[in-house]
């Protein structure tokens, strides 16, 4: 089956009590054990195991062609996780790419467990500085995001993975932005893929979860899984519920976010107020032609700096009225944020930048007010 087939039919089956098409919520934590003592419909406590979470992760398996999904409570459960249980057998130093999700950070940071790892932190664009670093010492895990938050650079997965995998690491993709609609890493060599479902794959703003998807099962996968039980750090069943709707409609949502991103991009690019536009689908993009290899579609993030610095950038944001100053990505509601007063002094983003999640509005009303909140400065 084709990507848009399995968003809507995977995980889901007619209710066989009801028929209804729709799945049900089933909020109970507990479930019937029969007189023998076994849970012969397959379910005995939701911590262990829901049918609103199984259905959510089979669906997502099925996307990524990974072989199972374990659904947590965040994007940021998920990648914690992960982290966790691939250094089970893969020891060494965890490689970073130079741009990221900041929260990953104080992740590292602020957590016993974020300070007990080995970091490095490399231009994941620059595959002689990847192979340098490998080199230099021996990496557990290599860490890849791309489009990245917030600079929208790309990586090219494929030749990463490579270089990793020949010193022995396991390879790790972050797809959030990307979503299984535009990017398989799984294909390419990665061995695991995190979302947040809280951006695109929820698609409304109305979701907090995230997920990890294999390649193969293993003590990887096991690790996963005993993490979200046995810590309790899963996505509830409302949550299962709503990112599996959101699913449905994520390759006809993503083909939207594609084309009213590139439409806002290609008019950023040729505004005098504006110095530089970072978006792959744009020809002038470092990661364009490894973007147009390993994508289908350029996804629906773009960053632009002003000309100035962050008075110009904030005047612009305050300026706007169909995107909302908001943080967070990937719902049908378009989004500006200054990433550098958000990230503070790590970040990569310089301070002219702006971030735009592009929504599901018309994209001639949102150059309309990208055009207007340009004029003031
Ligand atoms: C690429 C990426 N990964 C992970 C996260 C964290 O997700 P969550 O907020 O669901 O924990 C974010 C959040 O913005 C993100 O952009």
């Amino acid at each position: 089956m084709r990507i848009e087939t399995i968003a809507v039919h995977s995980g889901r089956s007619i209710d066989p009590t009801t028929g209804a098409v729709s799945a049900p919520l089933h909020l109970s934590t507990t479930f019937e054990r029969h007189s023998d003592g076994s849970f012969p419909r397959g379910f005995e406590y939701s911590r262990d195991d829901n049918p609103n979470r199984r259905s959510l992760e089979t669906c997502l398996a099925a996307l990524e062609g990974g072989v199972a999904a374990v659904a947590f409570s965040s994007g940021m459960a998920a990648i914690s996780a992960s982290i966790e249980a691939l250094q089970i057998e893969h020891k060494g130093r965890l490689v970073l790419p130079r741009d990221m999700y900041f929260g990953i950070r104080p992740m590292l940071a602020e957590t016993a467990f974020g300070r007990s790892i080995d970091t490095v932190v490399v231009d994941m664009a620059d595959l002689a500085a990847v192979e340098a670093v490998c080199r230099a010492a021996k990496p557990g895990i290599i860490w890849i995001e791309t489009p990245s938050n917030p600079l929208v650079s790309v990586v090219d997965i494929a030749a990463v993975a490579a270089i990793g995998r020949a010193h022995g690491a396991a390879i790790a993709v972050d797809n959030t932005w990307a979503t299984p609609v535009l990017q398989q890493p799984l294909q390419l060599g990665a061995d695991l893929i995190v979302h947040s479902l809280t951006k695109y794959i929820g698609g409304h703003s109305d979701v907090m979860a995230g997920a990890a998807i294999v390649r193969e099962h293993g003590t990887h996968h096991d690790e996963l899984r005993a993490i979200q039980r046995h810590r309790g750090v899963l996505a509830s069943p409302f949550d299962s519920w709503l990112a599996l709707r959101g699913i449905a409609t994520l390759p006809a949502r993503m083909a939207v976010h594609n084309a009213n991103a590139l439409a806002v991009a290609s008019f950023l690019e040729t505004h005098p107020a504006v110095a530089k536009v970072h978006y792959p689908g744009l020809p002038s993009h470092a990661g364009h032609e490894v973007a147009t290899r390993q994508m289908r579609g350029y996804g629906g993030m773009v960053s632009f700096e002003v000309r100035g610095g962050e008075r110009e950038a904030m005047l612009v944001a305050a300026t706007l009225g169909i995107f909302t100053r908001a943080t967070s990505l990937g719902g049908n509601h378009s989004l500006v944020e200054h990433r550098a007063s958000v990230e503070g002094p790590e970040t990569t983003a310089p301070p002219s930048l702006l971030r735009l999640s592009i929504g599901l509005e018309n994209a001639a009303d949102l150059i309309d007010d990208l055009s207007r909140a340009l004029r003031s400065i």
